[in-house]
């Protein structure tokens, strides 16, 4: 059909023109007959070869298509008028073949950066829906991922993008699964994504930055106060002392003495900040000379000799005969046992018991699986109430805020035990029982495990 077609095509104007000079006389009938039939046989001739040819071409390109490796070698017996042109397609297909391979690498490049991309991504179509989203995000909102997107401010910021096409931010706090800050960055992809994306959006969580920005808020607005109201003490009995009690001296001497006690209170905030920030910047580095816990603990009893006499107070100390050498900072393991024996003095019971013992970890899941050795201070005082013992090692955290004042407590000292702990690459444990007593317990692993020779 197609063949008749072009035939009729090619040979349709000559035949006419054959006609017309028949009918007007200037040629004969036989040699018009003769004419046609010959324009006739070469129109079909060169139809068909055209037809011919315009198969194996299009056959020679549906391979070049289809075949991967662009390999493919046109046999050269294929077209006949067609030769050069299919010459040319197979060139261009060689010239392309490099850079379509190109892109295609830079394409899976970028689809595999966006995968690996340590902050949740997820990319948007142009009706709002979600193409994909990275392993982060995967990660971090699973099943959440539709509520993540319904969020108002989100919802919003991702609107002003489709019709600004301009990066919009948005700071949202996702109550589920559990809270978080998070910074949202949607930004407009122009031209879009190889999958059709055509906006991401970017989830940072900023949850750790807000606690520590709180976190830094609160403890100068702690220190501040602990600082204020020693230092408001002290300028009121400076100016009782310069007015009304100027000519009293038995008051003098009893208002000099409290201004010393708040001046001492003051010095011991101060001393017990510096220490906290000085440990605070060694955690990362944990000791490794080797000391001998014994010393430590003879010079810690003999220190408090004093202090447990005045309060009737019976120091029962226990330490393991086997005593191994621990990597340790010996003034800090002194700063440990100072912090844990002054809270047994300070909340224990008067003409009690406060127990200090060094022992090998006893079996069970309570400690590491790994050679440590467990220093415990106890005492028979009032005890914690549960619900305050995960907070007690916080900055300034006190139970009994008055109470603990009243003795001279600023609420450092087992934020002090904690970060040293920490640097040692050990645990703490509180236990409590109220009406009973506390326990303190640290636990610090061992590094070198024969038992010391004296
Ligand atoms: N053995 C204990 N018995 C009862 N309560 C305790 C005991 N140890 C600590 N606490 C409670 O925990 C709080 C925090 O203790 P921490 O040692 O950190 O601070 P502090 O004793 O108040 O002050 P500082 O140790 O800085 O002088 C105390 O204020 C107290 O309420
Ligand atoms: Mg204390």
């Amino acid at each position: 059909m197609r063949l008749l077609t072009l035939a009729v095509g090619i040979a349709g104007v000559p035949s006419l023109a054959v006609v017309f000079l028949t009918l007007g006389g200037w040629i004969g009938g036989w040699p018009a007959l003769t004419i046609t039939a010959i324009v006739w046989a070469v129109a079909t001739l060169t139809a068909a070869i055209f037809l011919h040819d315009l198969q194996l071409l299009s056959e020679f390109v549906r391979r070049l298509a289809t075949d991967e490796t662009h390999s493919v070698r046109q046999r050269r017996t294929g077209p006949i008028i067609m030769e050069a042109l299919s010459r040319d397609l197979e060139h261009l297909v060689r010239v392309l073949a490099p850079r379509a391979a190109l892109v295609e690498q830079l394409r899976r490049a970028d689809t595999l950066i966006l995968e690996r991309l340590p902050d949740p991504l997820i990319v948007l179509a142009g009706d709002r829906s979600v193409r994909r989203a990275n392993a982060a995000a995967r990660a971090a909102f699973g099943g959440e991922m539709a509520a993540v997107l319904r969020h108002p401010d989100l919802r919003s910021a991702i609107d002003r993008t489709f019709s600004s096409r301009a990066v919009q931010t948005a700071e949202l706090t996702l109550p589920v699964p559990m809270e978080r800050d998070v910074h949202a960055s949607v930004v407009p992809m122009d031209p879009p994504l190889a999958d059709g994306g055509q906006a991401i959006v970017v989830l940072s969580d900023r949850t750790r930055e807000r606690v520590v920005e709180r976190m830094r808020a609160d403890f100068v607005a702690n220190v501040s106060h602990e600082l204020r109201t020693p230092l408001a003490s002290l300028i009121g009995f400076i100016e009782t002392i310069r007015g009304p009690a100027a000519d009293d001296p038995p008051a003098q001497k009893r208002f000099l003495g409290i201004m010393a006690e708040q001046g001492a209170r003051m010095n011991r905030l101060i001393d017990d900040l510096l220490s906290l920030s000085r440990i605070e910047l060694t955690e990362h580095q944990p000791p490794s000379d080797p000391i001998d816990l014994r010393d430590i603990v003879s010079g810690m009893a003999a220190s408090f000799e004093p202090r447990m006499v005045k309060r009737n107070v019976h120091l029962a100390i226990d330490v393991a005969e086997d005593l191994p050498r621990v990597a340790a900072d010996a003034d800090q393991i002194a700063q440990v046992l100072q912090n844990m024996l002054d809270n047994a003095m300070k909340y224990g019971r008067d003409g009690g018991v406060v127990g200090l013992t060094i022992q090998h970890p006893a079996g069970g899941s309570r400690w590491p699986n790994r050679p440590g050795l467990v220093i415990s201070v106890s005492d028979q005082g009032a005890g914690i109430p549960k619900e305050h013992i995960p907070r007690l090692t916080e900055r300034f955290y006190r139970v009994d805020k008055g109470r603990s004042r009243a003795v001279g407590g600023t609420g450092l000292g087992l934020a002090i035990i904690k970060h040293i702990i920490n640097r040692h690459r050990g645990q703490l444990l509180i236990e409590s029982e109220v009406g009973i007593g506390t326990t303190v317990s640290v636990w610090l692993p061992l590094t070198q495990t024969q038992p010391l020779t004296r």
